[in-house]
């Protein structure tokens, strides 16, 4: 999904909506954009999983036995995943396949932009294996949707309403025009209070303090 469709929201709440369900397996969440590189993948999910320093080849042997062995499921997140394509698509290739290992205890989850990052990057996938990642389309949210999640974020605070309903409405209106991004629309009000904010400071300072002190 386009960012700001809720992906990375949507897959936290699950996995805290889950989580007495996830008790007994064990959650590992990478958002790949902190990674240095595409092949940083491979010592940070070493590095959660507690195996011991290997390098190369021989880390990624390691995780496959790790990954195949007997134990608990593996439920993998990899946020922002469009930051592990590579020359050849060798990092995504090999996460891609370990699911499909025999007696693999992983689940991976991958939250991408490019809705074609799996036909495109991973096209060879299909050819040799079982299963072809199952796609989850995150659509643009509507106006309607923009509009609740706004009234839904700005009523968590107590007191008057902070924005009129009706320029609830018209934000949710531009934003869903354009983009569909609850990021930017959440930003616009954020913007909103903030020069609001700044004029009622200045006027503050501007006024005569009482009693002439
Ligand atoms: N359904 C929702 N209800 C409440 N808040 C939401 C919802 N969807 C998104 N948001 C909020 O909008 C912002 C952007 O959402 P999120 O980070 O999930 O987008 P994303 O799809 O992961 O974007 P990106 O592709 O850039 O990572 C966050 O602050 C999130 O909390
Ligand atoms: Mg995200």
């Amino acid at each position: 999904g386009a960012p700001g469709t809720g992906k990375t929201a949507c897959l936290s709440r699950v996995l805290l909506d889950c989580k007495d369900k996830l008790a007994g397996s064990r959650t590992v969440v990478l958002n790949c954009m902190a990674l240095g590189s595409p092949h940083s993948v491979f010592p940070a999910l070493a590095q959660q999983l507690g195996l011991p320093v290997a390098t190369g080849r021989e880390r990624i042997r390691s995780l496959e036995k790790h990954l195949t062995a007997q134990g608990p499921m593996v439920l993998l997140v990899l946020d922002e995943l469009d930051q592990l394509e590579s020359k050849g698509q060798d990092v995504l290739y090999t996460l891609f396949e370990w699911p499909q290992l025999p007696s693999s205890r992983l689940v991976l989850v991958g939250l991408a932009n490019a809705l074609d990052l799996t036909d495109r990057s991973l096209a060879r996938l299909g050819a040799h294996l079982a299963g072809k990642p199952q796609l989850l389309h995150f659509p643009p949210y509507t106006k309607e949707q923009l509009t609740l999640i706004l009234q839904e974020r700005l009523g968590q605070v107590a007191g008057d309403p902070i924005l009129d309903s009706a320029a609830l409405q018209f934000c949710a209106r531009k934003v869903s025009a354009v983009s569909g991004d609850a990021r930017k629309a959440l930003d616009v009000c954020r913007r909103a209070v903030e020069v609001v904010e700044l004029e009622v400071r200045g006027q503050t300072l501007l006024k005569p303090l009482p009693r002439g002190e």
